[in-house]
């Protein structure tokens, strides 16, 4: 494979970056997270581990308060793939917020302009519409919008490991930790497995995943362990804090099947694999899937609060009984943040361009399997990266240690990432060139290595 070296606005000279000038935190870094944290308290893992504080980002690069330059490899959170401060998409809300800022749900020119291209891009026949501020709103309106879809249905089935956010609805349809969410999911709310195909549940007799008893536990659930009222099914294309966790290819269409069968609805949680992030607008087009309904945030807007629940045809009507009014959804600014990223992505290839650094990060990846005692398992799809490391190969006890080390040393070197225990994920914006990616995990095969001298 031939590198792309794209001379775009996010250009990055990898002799020039990642440059550490003080060994970060830096001591302005860490005066001004002093200061901050004195009052601003319940800080992410992330911040925790390496409380550097970021001055600006362009592109691909972000630089702290002391001068140091680092490749990012997290997009904020999943959320500025198209790069930090995109000339088009900042001036999109720029312009905006000098002309009308909030108008409720009034009907916009750039909202009418907005829903006509999502109807354009989106697959199939998702062309029903709601916006909202945050990926929890968009996944709470796609509840209220299943139910009404259902005529009332209330329970709803979700998946062990994924994650939908934190209000009442989104944490109860995943990991509930009583201590700060209450000592129970809301009522109706259920979990099941779901197939990881590196660590399996059930498997045939050739040891590869069984896709088809993961459906059957899934009808026996139903039968025995709800009151047979439930919508449908909400989960995760790919688990991104589950740890980057891709489904084995028949798992969805089999699901959409069995949704189907038994008249129940799939919503797909797309809130972060969505718009670029793994080559496609929506993940679950890797499968020819078209979900019922969908919540789509992070990256929607590349930075801009704005976040949107698409569903089929046959149920936009089932949005009037949900109503479309809130305080900030579909506001001009977010409109032309979110239309501004479709533009950009179109103008720019960048599903072309994701799918192209996910198959350049799998063969390095690959190579760092083979090299790597504790590496297990590595994965990508488009820029939606993980590396699991475990304490053997065999038993696949996971590493916690060896992933914090890793994360903190990457970090030290120049590389802005996420933290996530035993799983290392990346997700680098989709318009960085081959050679800053591949930078980005030499730095972190280092960090490996030199992680393993220390604990193994
Ligand atoms: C799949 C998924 N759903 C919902 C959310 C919640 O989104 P937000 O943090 O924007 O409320 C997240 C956030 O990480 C997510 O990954």
């Amino acid at each position: 494979m031939t590198l792309v070296s794209e001379t775009s606005w996010a250009h990055l000279d990898i002799n020039e970056v990642p440059d550490i000038k003080v060994a970060p935190p830096g001591p302005k870094s860490r005066a001004m997270h002093d200061r901050c944290t004195k009052y601003f308290k319940g800080l992410s893992g992330q911040v925790k581990l390496f409380p550097v504080v970021f001055d600006y980002g362009k592109g691909c690069e972000l630089v702290d308060i002391d001068g140091n330059r680092y490749i990012d490899f997290s997009s904020g959170i999943y959320v500025t793939t198209l790069g930090h401060c995109h000339p088009k998409i900042s001036q999109a809300v720029a312009t905006h917020a000098h002309r009308l800022m909030n108008c409720h749900d009034f009907t916009t020119e750039i909202k009418t302009r907005l829903v006509e291209k999502l109807a354009e891009v989106l697959p199939g026949d998702l062309t029903g519409f709601q916006f909202y501020d945050s990926g929890t709103t968009a996944v709470e309106a796609g509840l209220r919008v299943m139910r009404a879809a259902s005529n009332g249905k209330q329970e709803m089935v979700s998946c062990f490991y994924d994650y939908h956010g934190k209000t009442y609805g989104g944490v109860s349809l995943g990991h509930v930790r009583s201590h700060v969410y209450g000592p129970t999911r809301a009522p109706g709310f259920h979990m099941v497995p779901r197939p990881d195909t590196y660590r399996p549940m059930w498997t045939k007799s050739d040891g590869s995943i069984d896709t088809d008893k993961y459906i059957e536990f899934y009808a026996q659930y139903l039968d025995k362990a709800t009151v047979h009222n439930v919508a449908g099914f909400v989960l995760e294309p790919i688990q991104g804090w589950g740890g980057s966790v891709m489904p084995p290819d028949d798992f969805f269409p089999k699901l959409r099947a069995f949704c189907d069968e038994n008249d129940l609805l799939l919503m797909a949680d797309e809130v972060l694999t969505s718009w670029a992030r793994t080559g496609k607008w929506l993940c679950m087009e890797h499968w020819d899937v078209v979900p019922d309904i969908v919540s789509i945030g992070k990256g929607f807007g590349n930075g801009f609060p704005v976040t949107c629940v698409a569903v089929r045809e046959p149920y936009k009507e089932s949005f009037e009984s949900i109503s479309a009014s809130s305080s900030y959804g579909g506001n001009p600014m977010a409109c032309a943040a979110a239309l501004a990223s479709i533009e950009v992505i179109e103008e720019e290839n960048l599903l072309e361009r994701s799918t192209r650094l996910g198959e350049l990060a799998m063969k390095r990846m690959a190579k760092m399997k083979e090299e790597h005692a504790i590496v297990g398992d590595v994965r990508a799809k488009g820029c939606l990266m993980g590396i699991e490391l475990v304490k053997d190969k065999s038993t696949k006890e996971p590493f916690d240690e060896a992933g914090k080390r890793v994360y903190q040393k990457a970090f030290a070197k120049g590389l802005a990432w996420i933290p996530a225990g035993h799983i290392l994920r990346m997700s680098p914006p989709v318009v960085m060139e081959d050679e800053v990616l591949l930078k980005g995990l030499d730095m972190i095969d280092e960090a490996i290595g030199e992680t393993e001298k220390e604990l193994c």
